[in-house]
């Protein structure tokens, strides 16, 4: 899998401290509040489970699917909704946990369907931002690193489903995708 990556973007270490920062953030935040944290899978999932060990209040958890991207490395601008939530939302501060925020299409579409069912505010915390590629805005609390436009895996993203176990950031050498 290693010689895959052509450069490590965001090392292990990094990714520690700006957990522990958000954890820290967040937990002072929302402070007294229903906080549900709820994470966008597959790809948020490793940040979601390391972030929410650094959150120091009581807090629920829970998980939704959608999908924006097949096999290819661009965005096909229509969002479905795969696994919904388990449990209403009346009453919690929703917290969107994401891996990266790209054009924004699949995080806007979340926020209006989630909005839509009364909860008490709806925020983003996205671990990554691609800002050059953005469609649509999305207000975001919470972000940890902005990246180039160059096309990420490790840490829970990924590259037709593989490589979401690196334990960091990198970037993929360029005959991968020509495979
Ligand atoms: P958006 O709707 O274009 O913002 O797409 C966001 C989703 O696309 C993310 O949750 C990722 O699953 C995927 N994505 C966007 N850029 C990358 C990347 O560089 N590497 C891996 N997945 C990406
Ligand atoms: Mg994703």
């Amino acid at each position: 899998m290693l010689e895959d990556i052509k450069s490590v973007l965001i090392s292990e270490s990094e990714l520690d401290a700006k957990v522990r920062e958000l954890g820290a953030r967040i937990s002072a935040d929302y402070a007294g509040k229903d906080l549900l944290v709820l994470s966008v899978l597959k790809g948020a999932s490793v940040f979601m489970s390391d972030l929410i060990r650094k959150i120091t209040i009581p807090i629920q958890i829970d998980f939704m699917a959608a999908s924006s991207y097949g096999k290819g490395t661009t965005t096909t601008g229509s969002v479905k909704i795969i696994k919904d939530l388990d449990i209403d939302v009346s009453g919690f501060d929703i917290l969107i946990v994401e891996d990266i925020l790209d054009s924004g299409v699949t995080l806007s579409n979340l926020i209006k369907i989630l909005a839509s069912r009364g909860p008490e505010s709806v925020s983003v915390c996205a671990l990554l931002s691609k800002p050059s590629r953005r469609k649509v805005e999305v207000p975001v609390k919470y972000e940890g690193f902005i990246v180039p436009d160059e096309f990420v895996v490790g840490y829970g993203l990924d590259y037709a489903e593989y490589y979401r176990n690196l334990p960091f950031i990198g970037v993929l050498k360029e005959e991968v995708y020509s495979k």
